[in-house]
């Protein structure tokens, strides 16, 4: 299918991916993790083409939780030159093409040469208007969380908060996805079927979406497989279908 197919159908505004089965994708190939991860980046230029094509207004890719961090020392060190690597290769073009580049997550744990460009690139493509790139680096949602309970707590000690203020709404002003809206679809790769600490807040009526396919071999015909599927869904939020 083309994207022409599903113009007319709602698109999502919001779509969050769990980028996942880089390793076992290259050990398929006999090849070492790291290869899967290289293999990870071309997919990812796909998606973000892709979601601009058809009219998303907000991608989020799950690219380093926080329990990655206990993978062996080589793999993080490579994820790391690789995320530098590619950030740095990858702004121009991103600009180019309106995309304004945003991070969530413990930023500061990520390595000194990472943190500057990534402070580089987003500031670069700050102020552009089409598709928000988001990447979780260094991100889990109970750290999310927590975080968020500490700066209210602490708006709350210093009156700049009444704990009978506190709702959903405000809350939410206090997670690292503040400005966006929840994610209307979650996709996530290579068979797994669990959430792995990403955003448990902000998937509460998301709908999810699992396929098969490894992380490297995504592209595409897959993203808009994935679109098909969501807009064949009902969305209830606790109501009847004839209420709808
Ligand atoms: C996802 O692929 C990338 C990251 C988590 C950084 P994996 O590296 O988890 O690949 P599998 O799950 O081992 O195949
Ligand atoms: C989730 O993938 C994190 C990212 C894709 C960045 P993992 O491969 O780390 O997840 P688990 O540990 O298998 O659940
Ligand atoms: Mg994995």
């Amino acid at each position: 299918m083309t994207d022409q197919s599903i113009s007319t159908s709602p698109i999502p505004q919001h779509v969050a991916i769990i980028m996942d089965g880089n390793g076992r994708w290259a050990k398929q190939r006999g090849e070492q993790r790291v290869k899967g991860h290289q293999n990870g980046v071309q997919p990812i230029r796909d998606v973000v083409e892709t979601a601009a094509k058809v009219g998303v207004k907000y991608l989020t890719l799950y690219a380093f939780s926080t329990e990655n961090w206990t993978r062996p020392k080589d793999e993080v060190d490579a994820l790391m030159t690789l995320l530098a690597s590619v950030i740095e290769s990858e702004v121009s073009t991103l600009h180019k093409n309106n995309v304004r580049l945003s991070v969530i997550g413990d930023i500061p744990s990520l390595p000194s040469e990472v943190q500057m460009k990534l402070q580089e690139a987003c500031k670069f493509t700050g102020t552009n208007t089409g598709l928000t790139l988001t990447l979780a680096l260094s991100y889990s949602a109970r750290w999310e969380i927590l975080e968020a309970i500490k700066k209210y707590t602490t708006d709350i000690l210093n009156k700049k908060r009444d704990i009978h203020d506190l709702t959903e709404n405000t809350f939410k002003q206090y997670l690292e996805t503040a400005n966006m809206p929840d994610p209307e679809l979650m996709i996530r790769t290579s068979g797994e079927q669990r959430i792995s600490n990403f955003l448990l807040w902000q998937l509460a009526y998301t709908e999810l979406y699992f396929t098969e396919v490894l992380w490297p071999d995504f592209g595409e015909k897959d993203f808009i497989d994935a679109i098909i599927d969501f807009q064949q869904r009902e969305r209830r939020f606790g109501k009847t279908s004839e209420q709808l």
